[in-house]
């Protein structure tokens, strides 16, 4: 399995037998993205909630791939009223697809669409997918329940927001990552913008103090997972 990171919270999931799937794909809007919308192929897009820093350019990707949604399920039924196709999913619920297993957990964080429709409750994602469970936090604020998410799902790869601001910062993204307890931790959601400025080697300085090894991605850059 390849992980593809597209900068802020957009990345790119290749599975072993070619399955792709891409969440929260923030490109064509997003200064930081080193590919275009037009570049990326995707059979799932996941979206942890539904701000435009997240739902992205997902309608445009699935207009020429097909994709399929996976979504909290208000998501899901704005994304089949623009008259795409979408799979509805619910905090707390896992359903097993054809490439893997995904289960939504809380997130704190607010989700309203774009155009102002109210989209749900934003979400975080795990995915089990060729032996290994990635936890993407989506956009969220610090929560003791990582913990039980971390004992539930023991977490190979939790992908991490450190920008501040509208998400946790780098000193409790690092208790975040203490609580779930992964093997690798990934910073996202930084320096997209300057008010989520933020350097992630200090993060992985402070979190590796703790412990816990740190994969500071390049934006554009693929490692096998
Ligand atoms: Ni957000
Ligand atoms: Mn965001």
């Amino acid at each position: 399995m390849k992980l593809n990171y597209y900068s802020h919270s957009a990345f790119q999931i290749t599975t072993n037998s070619g399955v792709k799937i891409l969440i929260d794909p923030f490109l064509d809007g997003n200064p930081t993205s080193p590919v275009k919308a037009a570049d990326v192929e995707a059979d799932y897009i996941i979206l942890t909630h539904a701000h435009g820093d997240h739902l992205g350019d997902g309608f445009s990707i699935a207009d020429r791939c097909g994709s399929l949604f996976i979504c909290v399920n208000e998501l899901a039924e704005y994304c089949k009223s623009k008259g795409y196709k979408a799979h509805n999913m619910h905090i707390g619920g896992g359903y097993n697809f054809e490439f893997g297993r995904v289960k939504f957990t809380i997130a704190h964080h607010g989700s309203m669409t774009p155009d102002n429709t109210y989209a749900g409750e934003p979400a975080g994602v795990i995915l089990s997918i060729d032996g290994k469970n990635i936890y993407h936090t989506g956009d969220t604020g610090l929560f003791y329940d990582m913990k039980l998410i971390g004992e539930m799902t023991p977490i190979d790869y939790m992908l991490l927001p450190i920008g501040d601001n509208f998400t946790m910062g780098i000193t409790d993204a690092v208790k975040a990552a203490q609580l779930v307890s992964p093997k690798v931790v990934i910073p996202m959601h930084y320096n997209t913008f300057p008010v989520i400025e933020a350097d992630p080697n200090v993060f992985k300085e402070k979190v590796e103090r703790e412990g816990i090894k740190c994969e500071v991605m390049k934006y554009g850059e693929e490692i096998d997972l």
